[in-house]
């Protein structure tokens, strides 16, 4: 059993899909608590799914070193084998990645190596990228990079603007994340 925290800070959407694949594919793996370092709407879709909730706001903590403890904690607290990011909005510190290193996994939406950081969407239009897409990679210190798990593309198109590929890419994240925890759990994936 795959015994997994998820990590998020808004809409939540790549948060359900886990979630109900878990259940619509009986996948042997279990969402042990969903951290959000804000109040979200993902929150909310967390709790109708009842799994268990927590926001640890980062206002409550004088530094980001004690912020992350509180995150650590509730990560050990729910006996949790492995981290997935889906829309965490903040930048882990090292310590906090090397001290889970080898079980943390985050989602990007795009190519990597192209286009880390923010705006992915926008600056694949702009950049006239032939093909644009999602990633799912191993997080180490340094931001969008670590080893590569799986990739996702599509074609862009004349007509594509920011949201229209956002709206296409995050079809593609709402798979691909669910396909990686099943190679975890069927164990045809380890990290
Ligand atoms: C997704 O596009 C994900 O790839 C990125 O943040 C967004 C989160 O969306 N890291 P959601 O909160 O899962 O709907």
């Amino acid at each position: 059993m795959i015994r997994f925290a998820v990590l998020i800070s808004g809409r939540g959407s790549n948060m359900t899909y886990l979630a109900d694949a878990i259940k619509d594919y009986n996948i042997a793996a279990q969402i042990t608590v969903v951290i959000s370092n804000r109040y979200c709407a993902g929150i909310t879709l967390a709790q109708d799914r009842g799994l268990p909730t927590k926001v640890i706001n980062r206002k409550n903590f004088n530094t980001q070193a004690e912020h992350e403890a509180a995150i650590a904690a509730a990560i050990h607290y729910h006996r949790s084998k492995y981290v997935f990011l889906a829309g965490y909005m903040a930048i882990l510190s090292g310590d906090f990645v090397n001290q889970f290193a080898g079980q943390i996994i985050n989602i990007h939406p795009s190519l990597l190596p192209a286009f880390k950081g923010l705006n992915t969407h926008q600056r694949a239009i702009d950049e006239n990228a032939a093909t644009h897409g999602v990633s799912v990679h191993m997080v180490t210190a340094a931001l969008d990079e670590g080893p590569m798990i799986a990739q996702a593309s599509l074609p862009l198109m004349a007509s594509d603007t920011a949201d229209s590929l956002a709206a296409r890419v995050l079809q593609l994240e709402h798979q691909i994340y669910p396909f990686v925890l099943l190679g975890l759990a069927k164990k045809i994936l380890s990290l």
